[in-house]
Protein backbone atom coordinates (compact mmCIF):
# COMPACT_ATOMS: atom_id res chain seq x y z
CA UNK A 1 0.00 0.00 0.00
CA UNK A 2 1.66 3.63 -1.12
CA UNK A 3 0.84 5.76 2.09
CA UNK A 4 1.03 9.57 1.19
CA UNK A 5 3.75 10.98 3.79
CA UNK A 6 3.79 14.68 4.51
CA UNK A 7 7.44 14.70 4.99
CA UNK A 8 10.21 13.69 3.20
CA UNK A 9 12.21 10.65 3.54
CA UNK A 10 14.63 12.37 5.59
CA UNK A 11 12.43 13.21 7.62
CA UNK A 12 10.58 16.26 9.38
CA UNK A 13 13.08 17.58 11.18
CA UNK A 14 15.35 18.00 7.81
CA UNK A 15 11.96 19.49 5.99
CA UNK A 16 11.63 22.12 8.57
CA UNK A 17 15.05 23.41 7.73
CA UNK A 18 14.72 23.70 4.34
CA UNK A 19 11.62 25.65 4.97
CA UNK A 20 12.58 29.49 4.51
CA UNK A 21 10.77 31.44 7.43
CA UNK A 22 9.11 33.49 5.48
CA UNK A 23 7.39 31.06 3.26
CA UNK A 24 3.75 31.10 4.02
CA UNK A 25 1.99 28.39 5.25
CA UNK A 26 -0.06 26.25 2.73
CA UNK A 27 -3.69 26.99 3.26
CA UNK A 28 -5.12 24.13 5.20
CA UNK A 29 -8.25 23.15 3.14
CA UNK A 30 -10.63 21.30 5.14
CA UNK A 31 -14.28 19.64 4.09
CA UNK A 32 -17.25 21.85 4.56
CA UNK A 33 -19.11 20.96 7.32
CA UNK A 34 -22.40 19.28 5.98
CA UNK A 35 -24.79 22.20 6.63
CA UNK A 36 -27.93 20.95 7.40
CA UNK A 37 -30.78 23.27 6.21
CA UNK A 38 -32.44 25.52 8.84
CA UNK A 39 -35.93 24.92 9.74
CA UNK A 40 -37.38 28.72 10.18
CA UNK A 41 -35.71 29.32 6.84
CA UNK A 42 -37.43 26.99 5.34
CA UNK A 43 -40.67 27.59 7.43
CA UNK A 44 -40.74 31.48 7.34
CA UNK A 45 -41.24 32.15 3.91
CA UNK A 46 -44.85 29.83 3.84
CA UNK A 47 -45.63 31.62 7.03
CA UNK A 48 -44.93 35.43 5.21
CA UNK A 49 -47.02 34.45 2.46
CA UNK A 50 -49.93 32.42 4.50
CA UNK A 51 -50.11 35.77 6.88
CA UNK A 52 -50.47 37.27 3.36
CA UNK A 53 -53.23 35.10 2.73
CA UNK A 54 -51.74 33.68 -0.13
CA UNK A 55 -52.38 30.14 0.18
CA UNK A 56 -50.61 28.88 -3.13
CA UNK A 57 -48.00 30.23 -2.50
CA UNK A 58 -47.95 29.60 1.34
CA UNK A 59 -49.23 25.70 0.41
CA UNK A 60 -46.13 25.47 -2.22
CA UNK A 61 -43.34 26.99 0.41
CA UNK A 62 -44.38 24.54 2.97
CA UNK A 63 -44.47 21.43 0.91
CA UNK A 64 -40.78 22.54 -1.14
CA UNK A 65 -39.67 23.49 2.27
CA UNK A 66 -40.38 20.71 4.25
CA UNK A 67 -39.39 18.14 1.53
CA UNK A 68 -35.88 20.01 1.81
CA UNK A 69 -35.51 19.96 5.54
CA UNK A 70 -36.15 16.20 5.37
CA UNK A 71 -33.86 15.44 2.47
CA UNK A 72 -31.10 17.69 4.46
CA UNK A 73 -32.03 16.08 7.75
CA UNK A 74 -31.24 12.42 7.52
CA UNK A 75 -31.28 10.63 10.52
CA UNK A 76 -32.15 13.66 12.83
CA UNK A 77 -35.22 14.38 11.11
CA UNK A 78 -37.71 12.83 13.70
CA UNK A 79 -35.63 15.30 16.22
CA UNK A 80 -36.25 18.29 13.43
CA UNK A 81 -40.00 17.66 13.29
CA UNK A 82 -40.27 17.56 17.38
CA UNK A 83 -38.00 20.34 17.86
CA UNK A 84 -38.24 22.67 14.94
CA UNK A 85 -41.11 22.21 12.86
CA UNK A 86 -44.28 21.26 15.24
CA UNK A 87 -42.91 24.76 17.43
CA UNK A 88 -43.15 26.76 14.27
CA UNK A 89 -45.98 28.99 14.42
CA UNK A 90 -46.95 27.66 10.63
CA UNK A 91 -47.98 24.20 12.65
CA UNK A 92 -50.64 26.17 14.29
CA UNK A 93 -52.09 27.88 10.57
CA UNK A 94 -51.68 24.42 8.54
CA UNK A 95 -53.57 22.90 11.51
CA UNK A 96 -56.57 24.81 10.15
CA UNK A 97 -56.98 22.55 7.49
CA UNK A 98 -59.64 19.87 8.83
CA UNK A 99 -57.50 17.18 6.52
CA UNK A 100 -54.06 18.16 8.07
CA UNK A 101 -55.46 17.79 11.52
CA UNK A 102 -57.50 14.75 11.16
CA UNK A 103 -54.32 12.86 9.72
CA UNK A 104 -52.80 14.39 12.43
CA UNK A 105 -54.76 13.96 15.47
CA UNK A 106 -55.17 10.49 14.78
CA UNK A 107 -58.94 10.21 16.11
CA UNK A 108 -59.08 6.33 15.18
CA UNK A 109 -55.87 5.28 16.97
CA UNK A 110 -54.08 5.03 14.03
CA UNK A 111 -52.35 6.60 10.53
CA UNK A 112 -54.19 6.50 7.40
CA UNK A 113 -57.61 5.55 8.38
CA UNK A 114 -60.95 5.43 6.04
CA UNK A 115 -62.31 8.78 7.44
CA UNK A 116 -59.63 10.80 6.60
CA UNK A 117 -59.23 9.28 2.76
CA UNK A 118 -63.06 10.28 2.52
CA UNK A 119 -61.11 13.51 2.46
CA UNK A 120 -59.24 13.04 -0.15
CA UNK A 121 -62.37 11.56 -2.27
CA UNK A 122 -64.86 14.08 -1.72
CA UNK A 123 -67.19 11.15 0.39
CA UNK A 124 -67.12 12.29 3.29
CA UNK A 125 -69.98 11.90 5.43
CA UNK A 126 -70.09 14.48 8.16
CA UNK A 127 -69.82 17.80 6.51
CA UNK A 128 -67.02 20.42 7.06
CA UNK A 129 -67.22 22.53 9.87
CA UNK A 130 -67.40 26.35 9.05
CA UNK A 131 -63.88 27.20 7.84
CA UNK A 132 -62.42 30.85 7.16
CA UNK A 133 -61.01 31.74 4.05
CA UNK A 134 -57.72 30.99 4.57
CA UNK A 135 -58.16 27.67 5.79
CA UNK A 136 -60.60 26.62 2.91
CA UNK A 137 -57.69 26.91 0.70
CA UNK A 138 -55.16 25.03 2.73
CA UNK A 139 -58.05 22.74 2.97
CA UNK A 140 -57.85 22.84 -0.96
CA UNK A 141 -54.74 22.45 -2.10
CA UNK A 142 -53.64 20.04 0.72
CA UNK A 143 -56.13 18.19 -1.38
CA UNK A 144 -54.55 18.60 -4.52
CA UNK A 145 -50.65 17.57 -3.66
CA UNK A 146 -49.21 14.87 -5.10
CA UNK A 147 -50.03 11.84 -2.62
CA UNK A 148 -54.08 12.86 -2.71
CA UNK A 149 -53.50 12.78 -6.63
CA UNK A 150 -51.95 8.96 -6.35
CA UNK A 151 -54.35 8.37 -3.98
CA UNK A 152 -57.74 9.31 -6.06
CA UNK A 153 -55.83 7.78 -8.93
CA UNK A 154 -55.34 4.64 -7.22
CA UNK A 155 -59.68 4.56 -6.70
CA UNK A 156 -60.24 4.65 -10.19
CA UNK A 157 -57.39 2.07 -10.82
CA UNK A 158 -59.09 -0.49 -8.35
CA UNK A 159 -62.41 -0.35 -10.00
CA UNK A 160 -61.24 -0.78 -13.39
CA UNK A 161 -59.72 -3.71 -11.96
CA UNK A 162 -62.77 -5.25 -10.40
CA UNK A 163 -64.55 -4.10 -14.15
CA UNK A 164 -62.09 -6.18 -15.78
CA UNK A 165 -62.37 -8.80 -13.28
CA UNK A 166 -66.46 -8.79 -14.08
CA UNK A 167 -65.45 -8.91 -18.03
CA UNK A 168 -63.47 -11.87 -17.72
CA UNK A 169 -65.52 -14.06 -15.62
CA UNK A 170 -68.75 -12.89 -16.90
CA UNK A 171 -70.59 -15.78 -15.08
CA UNK A 172 -70.33 -14.18 -11.82
CA UNK A 173 -66.59 -13.06 -10.46
CA UNK A 174 -65.42 -13.48 -6.48
CA UNK A 175 -63.77 -10.41 -5.50
CA UNK A 176 -61.95 -9.71 -2.26
CA UNK A 177 -60.35 -6.37 -1.31
CA UNK A 178 -58.51 -6.35 1.80
CA UNK A 179 -57.90 -3.69 4.09
CA UNK A 180 -60.87 -2.14 2.49
CA UNK A 181 -61.60 0.85 4.23
CA UNK A 182 -65.03 2.48 2.97
CA UNK A 183 -64.62 0.47 -0.30
CA UNK A 184 -65.38 3.76 -2.17
CA UNK A 185 -63.58 1.93 -5.61
CA UNK A 186 -67.50 0.77 -5.60
CA UNK A 187 -69.02 3.57 -6.62
CA UNK A 188 -66.77 4.24 -9.16
CA UNK A 189 -67.56 0.56 -11.01
CA UNK A 190 -69.78 -0.40 -13.93
CA UNK A 191 -69.75 -3.90 -12.58
CA UNK A 192 -71.02 -3.05 -8.95
CA UNK A 193 -73.92 -0.98 -10.30
CA UNK A 194 -74.98 -3.14 -13.21
CA UNK A 195 -74.83 -6.05 -10.48
CA UNK A 196 -72.62 -8.00 -12.60
CA UNK A 197 -70.37 -9.47 -9.61
CA UNK A 198 -71.13 -12.34 -7.37
CA UNK A 199 -69.72 -11.67 -4.85
CA UNK A 200 -67.32 -8.41 -3.57
CA UNK A 201 -66.17 -9.33 -0.07
CA UNK A 202 -64.38 -6.38 1.84
CA UNK A 203 -62.02 -7.17 4.13
CA UNK A 204 -61.26 -4.69 7.47
CA UNK A 205 -59.84 -4.68 11.18
CA UNK A 206 -61.73 -1.02 11.80
CA UNK A 207 -64.90 -1.97 12.78
CA UNK A 208 -66.52 1.59 12.09
CA UNK A 209 -65.33 1.14 8.83
CA UNK A 210 -66.59 -2.61 8.27
CA UNK A 211 -70.17 -1.10 9.68
CA UNK A 212 -70.19 1.91 7.48
CA UNK A 213 -69.60 -1.00 4.27
CA UNK A 214 -72.33 -3.09 5.79
CA UNK A 215 -74.44 -0.06 6.01
CA UNK A 216 -74.04 1.62 2.50
CA UNK A 217 -73.29 -1.64 0.30
CA UNK A 218 -74.48 -4.33 2.56
CA UNK A 219 -77.45 -4.37 0.35
CA UNK A 220 -75.72 -3.93 -2.99
CA UNK A 221 -73.66 -7.26 -3.55
CA UNK A 222 -70.78 -6.73 -0.52
CA UNK A 223 -69.79 -8.48 2.40
CA UNK A 224 -68.22 -6.90 4.92
CA UNK A 225 -65.57 -8.63 7.20
CA UNK A 226 -64.28 -7.36 10.53
CA UNK A 227 -60.63 -9.03 10.65
CA UNK A 228 -56.97 -8.10 10.79
CA UNK A 229 -53.90 -9.16 8.55
CA UNK A 230 -52.72 -10.56 11.69
CA UNK A 231 -55.61 -13.00 11.45
CA UNK A 232 -54.22 -14.01 7.84
CA UNK A 233 -50.69 -15.04 8.88
CA UNK A 234 -52.03 -17.13 11.62
CA UNK A 235 -54.66 -18.65 9.58
CA UNK A 236 -57.46 -18.26 11.86
CA UNK A 237 -59.03 -16.36 8.55
CA UNK A 238 -58.96 -17.79 4.85
CA UNK A 239 -60.23 -16.95 1.76
CA UNK A 240 -59.93 -19.04 -1.37
CA UNK A 241 -61.13 -18.97 -5.10
CA UNK A 242 -61.38 -15.49 -5.33
CA UNK A 243 -61.08 -14.18 -9.13
CA UNK A 244 -59.26 -10.97 -7.51
CA UNK A 245 -57.60 -10.00 -4.41
CA UNK A 246 -56.55 -6.93 -3.72
CA UNK A 247 -54.89 -4.32 -1.11
CA UNK A 248 -54.36 -0.42 -1.19
CA UNK A 249 -53.28 1.58 1.27
CA UNK A 250 -51.81 -1.56 3.46
CA UNK A 251 -48.26 -2.67 1.89
CA UNK A 252 -47.47 1.33 2.45
CA UNK A 253 -47.95 -0.18 6.47
CA UNK A 254 -45.85 -3.82 6.34
CA UNK A 255 -42.76 -4.54 7.18
CA UNK A 256 -41.29 -6.53 4.65
CA UNK A 257 -41.26 -10.08 6.31
CA UNK A 258 -45.10 -9.25 6.72
CA UNK A 259 -45.76 -8.12 3.27
CA UNK A 260 -43.89 -10.92 1.51
CA UNK A 261 -46.24 -13.65 3.92
CA UNK A 262 -49.32 -12.08 2.81
CA UNK A 263 -48.33 -12.13 -0.97
CA UNK A 264 -48.22 -15.76 0.05
CA UNK A 265 -51.57 -15.57 1.14
CA UNK A 266 -53.13 -13.33 -1.35
CA UNK A 267 -52.12 -16.00 -4.32
CA UNK A 268 -53.53 -19.02 -2.21
CA UNK A 269 -56.22 -17.14 -1.99
CA UNK A 270 -56.54 -16.82 -5.81
CA UNK A 271 -58.78 -19.14 -8.36
CA UNK A 272 -56.67 -20.98 -11.53
CA UNK A 273 -56.15 -17.50 -13.65
CA UNK A 274 -57.17 -15.46 -10.67
CA UNK A 275 -55.59 -11.57 -10.53
CA UNK A 276 -53.81 -10.36 -7.48
CA UNK A 277 -53.42 -6.43 -7.87
CA UNK A 278 -50.87 -4.82 -4.92
CA UNK A 279 -50.36 -0.73 -4.86
CA UNK A 280 -47.62 0.72 -2.91
CA UNK A 281 -46.01 4.27 -3.06
CA UNK A 282 -42.93 4.92 -4.20
CA UNK A 283 -40.17 6.53 -2.41
CA UNK A 284 -39.57 10.45 -3.03
CA UNK A 285 -42.73 11.61 -3.08
CA UNK A 286 -42.92 15.51 -3.12
CA UNK A 287 -45.33 16.19 -0.10
CA UNK A 288 -43.25 13.75 1.64
CA UNK A 289 -42.14 15.98 4.02
CA UNK A 290 -45.14 17.87 4.66
CA UNK A 291 -47.12 14.18 5.24
CA UNK A 292 -44.91 13.07 7.94
CA UNK A 293 -44.28 16.33 9.93
CA UNK A 294 -47.48 18.37 9.95
CA UNK A 295 -49.89 15.15 9.30
CA UNK A 296 -47.93 12.20 11.48
CA UNK A 297 -48.11 10.53 8.21
CA UNK A 298 -45.47 7.78 7.86
CA UNK A 299 -45.39 5.10 5.01
CA UNK A 300 -43.07 2.39 3.73
CA UNK A 301 -41.86 3.62 0.29
CA UNK A 302 -40.79 0.79 -2.00
CA UNK A 303 -38.86 0.92 -5.20
CA UNK A 304 -39.93 -1.07 -8.28
CA UNK A 305 -37.54 -3.42 -7.36
CA UNK A 306 -38.47 -4.07 -3.49
CA UNK A 307 -42.17 -4.46 -4.98
CA UNK A 308 -41.11 -7.17 -7.44
CA UNK A 309 -38.64 -8.44 -4.16
CA UNK A 310 -42.44 -9.49 -2.48
CA UNK A 311 -43.33 -11.86 -4.77
CA UNK A 312 -39.92 -13.53 -5.38
CA UNK A 313 -41.42 -16.76 -3.53
CA UNK A 314 -44.95 -17.25 -5.30
CA UNK A 315 -42.85 -16.68 -8.97
CA UNK A 316 -40.25 -19.05 -7.82
CA UNK A 317 -42.47 -21.56 -7.01
CA UNK A 318 -45.38 -21.46 -9.62
CA UNK A 319 -45.98 -20.00 -13.15
CA UNK A 320 -47.74 -17.36 -11.91
CA UNK A 321 -46.89 -14.12 -13.99
CA UNK A 322 -45.92 -10.66 -12.24
CA UNK A 323 -46.28 -7.09 -14.08
CA UNK A 324 -45.88 -3.72 -12.39
CA UNK A 325 -46.75 -0.33 -13.88
CA UNK A 326 -47.07 2.95 -11.99
CA UNK A 327 -49.32 5.94 -11.83
CA UNK A 328 -48.86 8.10 -14.31
CA UNK A 329 -47.45 10.71 -11.76
CA UNK A 330 -45.02 8.11 -10.94
CA UNK A 331 -46.06 8.40 -7.08
CA UNK A 332 -47.67 4.46 -6.28
CA UNK A 333 -45.78 1.40 -7.90
CA UNK A 334 -48.70 -1.60 -8.73
CA UNK A 335 -47.97 -5.17 -8.92
CA UNK A 336 -51.04 -7.32 -10.48
CA UNK A 337 -49.66 -10.95 -10.28
CA UNK A 338 -51.70 -13.77 -12.64
CA UNK A 339 -51.95 -16.95 -11.29
CA UNK A 340 -51.27 -19.83 -13.57
CA UNK A 341 -54.64 -21.32 -15.09
C1 LIG B 1 -55.38 4.07 3.79
S1 LIG B 1 -56.82 3.14 4.17
C2 LIG B 1 -57.15 2.46 2.57
C3 LIG B 1 -58.60 2.09 2.40
C4 LIG B 1 -58.96 1.62 1.00
N1 LIG B 1 -58.27 0.39 0.65
C5 LIG B 1 -58.67 2.68 -0.03
O1 LIG B 1 -57.76 2.48 -0.85
O2 LIG B 1 -59.36 3.69 -0.01
C6 LIG B 1 -56.08 1.82 5.07
C7 LIG B 1 -57.07 0.79 5.60
O3 LIG B 1 -56.28 -0.33 6.01
C8 LIG B 1 -56.87 -0.88 7.15
N2 LIG B 1 -55.82 -1.63 7.84
C9 LIG B 1 -54.64 -1.15 8.27
N3 LIG B 1 -53.92 -2.12 8.86
C10 LIG B 1 -54.67 -3.25 8.77
C11 LIG B 1 -54.47 -4.58 9.20
N4 LIG B 1 -53.34 -4.93 9.83
N5 LIG B 1 -55.44 -5.47 8.97
C12 LIG B 1 -56.58 -5.13 8.32
N6 LIG B 1 -56.83 -3.87 7.90
C13 LIG B 1 -55.88 -2.95 8.11
C14 LIG B 1 -57.34 0.33 7.93
O4 LIG B 1 -58.35 -0.03 8.86
C15 LIG B 1 -57.86 1.22 6.81
O5 LIG B 1 -59.21 1.05 6.58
Amino acid sequence: MTLLTPYPADGPAAARRRTPAAMPAAPCVLPEPRQAPDAQDLLDPALHWMRQGDAERGMRAAIEGLATLRAGSGDAWPSVVANEVLTHPLRAVLHQCPFTRHSFERPRGYAGDAALIDYIYGTREEALPPLAPLAADIHRLALLAPAPRAVRHRRARLAEAVDATALRCPRGARVLALAAGHLREWALSEAAAGGALAEWVAFDQDPLSVALVERQYGGRGVTAIPGSVRELLTGRRRFEGYDLVYAAGLFDYLTEPVARRLIELMHAALAPGGRLLVANFLPGIADIGYMESMMHWHLIYRSHGQMQGLFDTVTEASRSTLALDTDPDFNVVYAELTRAG
